[in-house]
């Protein structure tokens, strides 16, 4: 077993040719919704929709009807919306065009209102319908920006993602990814392309991560896949095992992971551009790497545990984005650290009341075993502010159930220390397709982490509440006046369903928006 897809994900790649000379078996056209209010060269405003460029050439090299097509299907040119067209041609199954390669079908692919959203939506309902397909060229992003291109090819490469490893037999053709996209017009830009596979394949290892069971998955497991990340894409990884964790005073790691036999692990990974300097700043990401949550002695009901194995997701999508930062040309510095520890209720857990002592001193009643994740940030937060000199943090957990409360699986939890920096996210958020929500960290919430015997407790004493925001304003007494950002990423870093470009189980939520919001060089105002 391993935790390699040996599923390949889609290919692409870029060919200015017209369609009809890319020697592929599916076609892929745009289809606009009918829009009486623009000059669209259709026949009139008669509610129909009009196909995209490279239409009438392939209509008329294959004699099809596209418009009867799109009819019959009651096409709409709505975003995600996709008619599949069969050539037959006589005497045998489809139509040769170049006298090679048969094409077998046609796919007509809705572009909606036209938006980076609505391509992005288009790819993954094509990828999904070309299934198990060898080759597809597309003119689909014929008339599209760079940002809808690449929208287009991420949501193409994500939607078809999948683990194989652990079936014993091998993935059926039909459900396969495409084997190669080929995007066709004088537009579109191989830089363009590449950076988007670039960020969809940093988005399926961290699903890749995610998705793997923790009877295999533990902390250590997870340093070596770190190791293997860092030396297949040039980044200095360093890994403290639990020895080394208790002798620089890592107490929140070593809390949490001491009720099971499988040891803590603190794994940093970094990244320094190619003309990194003085003054190039310091990006440090933190991601919570708890590889099962059992809840330890505060054991979580048997529904609610079933899902934690992606409890690492923060720091699946740390590790994610570390692989692909460099093939990216981010041109920041960057530092990922990944908290990993297993919460168990073994015999040396830690009990509810016990104190500990964070990296950074602070002592921290612990009132509940199942509150384990702001424990292990703390530490990485504390030494990342006292060792790294980091010009900003931005730590990433699958944190607390509140937040799926608050927001649904739809939008990630996100607290600033500046406007800024909350709005830099969320732009990149935003354009990336993982859209996140600011919450408040209320001061007057604060007495609600009194503890009576230590400096704080890690949650509400008061009932306050609102357990979302006392996380993270537990997470805040760490970063000192480092700028920082949060991201509780509960609800979006699971799907209970293959939607859009996202697959059914861990998504790697935080990937794509955070390497916009570091491509951008990581403004934090
Ligand atoms: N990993 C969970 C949060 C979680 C719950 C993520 C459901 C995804 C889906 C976290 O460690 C946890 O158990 N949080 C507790 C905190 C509480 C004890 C203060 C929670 O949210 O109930
Ligand atoms: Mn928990
Ligand atoms: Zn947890």
């Amino acid at each position: 077993m391993s935790a390699e897809s040996t599923v390949r994900p889609t290919e692409v790649v870029v060919d200015a040719r017209p369609l009809l000379d890319a020697e592929a078996g599916l076609l892929a056209l745009a289809v606009w919704p009918d829009d009486p209010s623009s000059a669209d060269g259709d026949d009139g405003d008669d509610g129909s929709p009009w196909i995209g460029p490279g239409g009438a050439e392939v209509a008329e090299a294959l004699g099809l009807d596209l418009f009867a097509a799109l009819e019959r299907d009651g096409g709409t040119g709505k975003a995600g919306e996709v008619v599949s067209v069969q050539v037959y041609a006589e005497g045998r199954g489809a139509a040769s065009v170049d006298g090679e390669v048969d094409v077998t079908r046609v796919l007509l692919v809705g572009l909606g209102d036209g938006s980076a959203a609505a391509y992005r939506k288009a790819g993954a309902a094509l990828a999904r319908a070309a299934r198990g397909a060898e080759r597809l060229a597309s003119a689909v992003t014929a008339t599209a920006d760079d940002a809808a291109t690449r929208a287009f090819v991420e949501g193409a490469v994500l939607a078809t993602y999948a683990l194989a490893g652990f079936r014993s037999t091998p993935v059926p053709e039909a459900k396969r990814p495409l084997g190669t996209l080929v995007i066709t017009g004088d537009g579109a830009r191989a830089d363009v392309v590449a950076a988007a596979v670039a960020v969809a394949g940093a988005s399926w290892t961290a699903r890749d991560l995610a998705q793997t069971p923790s009877n295999v998955k533990d902390p250590e497991w997870l340093a070596e896949q770190a190791r293997r990340i860092g030396a297949e894409h040039r980044l200095d990884v360093r890994v403290r095992d639990e020895k080394a964790l208790a002798d620089e005073g890592f107490g929140g790691i070593l809390a949490v992971g001491q009720g099971s036999d499988r040891p803590p692990r603190l794994i940093a990974l970094r990244y320094d551009p190619p003309n990194a300097g003085p003054g190039t700043p310091h990006v440090v990401l933190v991601g919570k790497g708890i590889t099962y949550d059992t809840g330890g002695l505060s054991l979580k009901p048997r529904e609610g545990m079933v899902t934690m194995k992606t409890d690492m997701t923060g720091g699946a999508v740390v590790m994610g984005v570390l692989s692909a930062v460099r093939e990216l040309g981010v041109d920041v510095r960057v530092t990922g650290l990944v908290a990993a520890a297993e919460n168990m209720p073994g015999a040396g857990a830690q009990r509810p009341s016990d104190v500990i002592r964070q990296y950074d001193g602070t002592t921290v009643e612990v009132l509940n075993t199942d509150a384990e994740g702001r424990l292990v940030l703390a530490d990485g937060i504390g030494y990342a502010v006292a060792e790294l000199e980091p010009t900003v943090i931005v730590d990433v957990a699958t944190l607390t159930g509140a937040a799926t409360t608050a927001l649904g699986r739809g939008h990630a939890a996100l607290y600033a220390t500046s406007d800024q920096l909350a709005a830099a996210l969320r732009e990149a958020g935003e354009a990336a397709g993982e859209r996140l929500w600011r919450l408040p960290l209320v001061d007057d919430y604060r007495f609600g982490l009194d503890s009576a015997i230590a400096d704080v407790a890690h949650i509400d004493t008061e009932h306050l509440g609102g357990g979302s925001i006392l996380a993270a304003l537990f997470l805040q007494r760490f970063v000192g006046d480092v700028p920082w950002a949060h991201l509780d990423i509960a609800g979006p870093g699971r799907a209970e369903s293959d939607k859009g470009e996202l697959t059914k189980g861990g998504t790697g939520f935080g990937v794509r928006a955070l390497l916009y919001w570091l491509e951008a060089g990581a403004p934090v105002g």
